[in-house]
């Protein structure tokens, strides 16, 4: 396909209804994770606007201590500011979707006991973890610099991406 994303206006709904269409056109075809994660954070970043997009993947700990912290999330492809490398399970908003393994909703970032302030400009977040068999594998991060950014909508829409990812 043409690698021009076509910007949408109008209400969010709308904005999702004609974007998702794109990304699978996008995600067609091509089997590599991190090109799909690449260009799922690029036009989430372009449509929105948003002060970051982009993923956490699930792998192996670089601490050799415990099982239990045998995981943490990595870093994977984004756009945005620069952004802390690894998060360990229950630890901030995206460890704490990934132990409880369902999508969370931040209005206010500072009201989110152990957020995670990589951006001092991020003021809202939503979160929403990849789970494949039954396993989280990874999460969607998205940050805006307004508060109050992201709704039910967002989480329908952004878990309805989510699922077109391969892993
Ligand atoms: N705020 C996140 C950390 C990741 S950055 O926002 C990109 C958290 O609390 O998990």
């Amino acid at each position: 396909m043409a690698e021009d994303l076509l910007i949408i206006q109008g209400t969010k709904e709308a904005q999702y209804q004609q974007l998702i269409p794109q990304i699978k056109a996008l995600l067609e075809g091509e089997p590599d994770l991190v090109a799909n994660l690449s260009n799922i954070s690029a036009a989430l970043k372009e449509q929105f606007g948003w002060l970051w997009t982009g993923f956490y993947l699930v792998k192996p700990s670089s601490a050799k201590a415990f099982s239990e912290k045998s995981e943490e999330l990595v870093l994977g492809p984004f756009q945005g500011p620069v952004a802390c490398t690894r998060i360990r399970k229950g630890k901030g908003v995206c460890g704490t979707s990934w132990i409880e393994a369902r999508t969370l909703i931040v209005p206010d970032v500072e009201q989110f006991p152990g957020h995670i302030a990589c951006s001092s400009l991020s003021k809202s977040e939503i979160v929403v973890p990849i789970i494949r068999n039954e396993k989280v594998v990874g999460v969607l991060d998205v940050d805006s610099s307004d508060l109050n950014a992201f709704d039910e909508t967002d989480q329908q829409y952004l878990e309805e991406i989510i699922a077109l990812i391969e892993f």
